[in-house]
C-alpha cells in the first residue's frame, strides 16, 4: 500500500461522531457540537431547481469542466461580491471543495515541494500535501490574536522549496478572518496562494475578501456545502490561472468525469436565488455564536478572541486537560456532548476543543448545561 496513505492520520472528529452514533443506538442522548455542517435544510429554491433538473431529464454527464451556465454564475458572483473579473473558462466545477483542493495541489506541486500552512489549520490540508510526497511547513498562530495567520511569520518560513501558501478565511477551526491588509501582504510574498473560500458568506463581524482581489498568482477552492447548507450535494469549484485549466480539465476527466449534474443545476439557483436564505441563516448563526461564546467562557473555557466567521469556536481547554483527544471522548461519554479534539487541527491546537455552533439554540443550551454540570463535578 502507498506509504503516504498508511501514514495518514484519521480525521478524529469522524471517530468522535462514530462513537456518538454508537451511543445513540444504545439509547443515549447526545448533543452534536462536533460536526462541521449547517443543521439548516437546503433552501427550497435550490431543491426546486434540482427537482426541475430531474423532471427535464438533465441527468447525464455535463462537460468535465462543468455547466457553462454555472461557471458563468460563479464568475458573476465574484464580480458582484469582490469586484474581480475572470473568464468562466477559468472555473472548473468539482464534487465539493475537497476534490477542488486535491486537484489544485495535484497540478501545482512537484515531489519535495513545501507548502506553508497555518497551525491550527483545517485537518485535511497537511494530509493532502503529504499524500503528494510534499512537505507541509507550519506557521503557529497565537490565541491572543485569534490565531491570526501573520504575514511576517509566513515570510520567515519561505525557502527555496516553498511552492504555495494555503489560506482559509473565514477559517476552520478558529473562525479567524484575514483583513484586507493581511491578504494583500500574503499575496505579495511570492509563492502561489491557494485560498480556501468555503466559508465565504458566513461572516458576522467584518468582511471576507477573495485572494483574487490582490493577485492573479492564486487558486481559489470553494463550494456550496457551507453557506448554502448543501454538504450532501457535493458541489464545489476551482478558480485557476488560465495556464492551469487544461491540466485541471484532464484531471477532472480522468479522475471524476464531471461533477453531479443535478447538483450543478441546483448550484445555479443557489447563487442566483438563495441570497435571502443565506442572510437568514447568518442571522441565526450569529445569535448562536454569541450564546456559545458566553456559555463556554462561564464554564471555564478560554475564548480570547470571538470568532468572526464560519461556525466554530476553538476554545482553550487547558483548565481541564492537556490531552484534547482523551478529553473529547470524556465529554462524549460522561456529559453526552460531542466536540472535536484540537489535535485534529495541528500540534498548536493541542489543549483546545472545537465546538461547532451549527446546531439549534435549544441544543446548544442543553449541551452547555451538560458541560457545566459535568465539569463542575469532575
Ligand atoms: C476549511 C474547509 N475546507 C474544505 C472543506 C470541505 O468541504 P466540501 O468538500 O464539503 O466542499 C471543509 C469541510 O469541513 C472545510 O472546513
Amino acid at each position: 500500500m502507498r506509504k503516504t496513505v498508511m501514514e495518514m492520520p484519521p480525521f478524529y472528529v469522524m471517530e468522535v461522531l462514530e462513537r456518538a452514533q454508537e451511543l445513540e443506538r444504545q439509547g443515549r442522548s447526545i448533543i452534536h457540537l462536533e460536526v462541521g455542517q449547517p443543521d439548516f435544510p437546503t433552501p427550497n429554491c435550490i431543491k426546486k431547481a434540482a427537482e426541475k433538473a430531474i423532471k427535464e431529464e438533465k441527468t447525464h454527464y455535463t462537460a468535465s469542466v462543468g455547466l457553462l451556465e454555472l461557471r458563468e454564475a460563479i464568475a458573476e458572483y465574484y464580480l458582484e461580491k469582490h469586484g474581480v473579473s475572470f473568464s468562466p473558462n477559468q472555473v472548473i466545477v468539482t464534487n465539493g471543495s475537497s476534490p477542488a483542493l486535491m486537484m489544485i495541489f495535484s497540478v501545482l506541486l512537484e515531489t519535495g515541494d513545501e507548502v506553508i500552512l497555518s497551525d491550527p489549520h483545517y485537518a485535511c490540508y497537511p494530509n493532502m500535501v503529504r499524500f503528494l510526497d510534499c512537505t507541509p511547513v507550519f506557521v503557529k498562530g497565537n490565541e491572543s490574536d485569534g490565531f491570526r495567520f501573520n504575514p511576517e511569520d509566513i515570510k520567515e518560513r519561505i525557502g527555496p522549496k516553498t511552492r504555495a501558501i494555503v489560506i482559509n478565511s473565514p477559517a476552520n477551526p478558529t473562525g479567524h478572518l484575514l483583513d484586507a491588509q493581511a491578504m494583500r501582504e500574503i499575496a505579495s510574498l511570492g509563492p502561489t496562494v491557494v485560498s480556501d473560500e468555503i466559508y465565504h458568506g458566513l461572516v458576522y463581524e467584518g468582511k471576507e475578501h477573495s485572494i483574487l482581489e490582490y493577485t492573479d498568482n492564486a487558486f481559489v477552492a470553494s463550494g456550496f456545502s457551507k453557506q448554502f447548507a448543501m454538504t450532501g450535494w457535493r458541489l464545489g469549484y476551482v478558480i485557476a490561472p488560465e495556464r492551469y485549466i487544461r491540466p485541471l480539465q484532464k484531471l477532472m476527466q480522468n479522475f471524476f468525469i464531471a461533477a453531479n449534474t443535478i447538483s450543478q443545476w441546483a448550484g445555479i439557483a443557489a447563487i442566483r436565488e438563495a441570497g435571502p436564505d443565506v442572510r437568514r441563516m447568518v442571522e441565526i448563526l450569529n445569535k448562536r455564536r454569541k450564546l456559545i461564546v458566553e456559555r463556554l467562557r462561564k464554564i471555564g473555557f478560554g475564548v480570547a478572541v470571538e470568532p468572526k466567521g464560519a461556525f466554530y469556536v476553538l476554545a482553550n481547554a487547558k483548565n481541564f486537560t492537556d490531552d484534547s483527544l482523551k478529553f473529547a471522548f470524556e465529554l462524549l461519554e460522561e456529559a453526552g456532548v460531542g466536540a472535536t479534539p484540537g489535535i485534529d487541527f495541528g500540534r498548536n491546537a493541542e489543549g483546545y476543543i472545537r465546538f461547532s455552533y451549527a446546531n439549534s439554540i435549544e441544543n446548544i443550551s442543553v449541551g452547555m448545561d451538560r458541560l457545566e454540570r459535568y465539569l463542575a463535578s469532575r
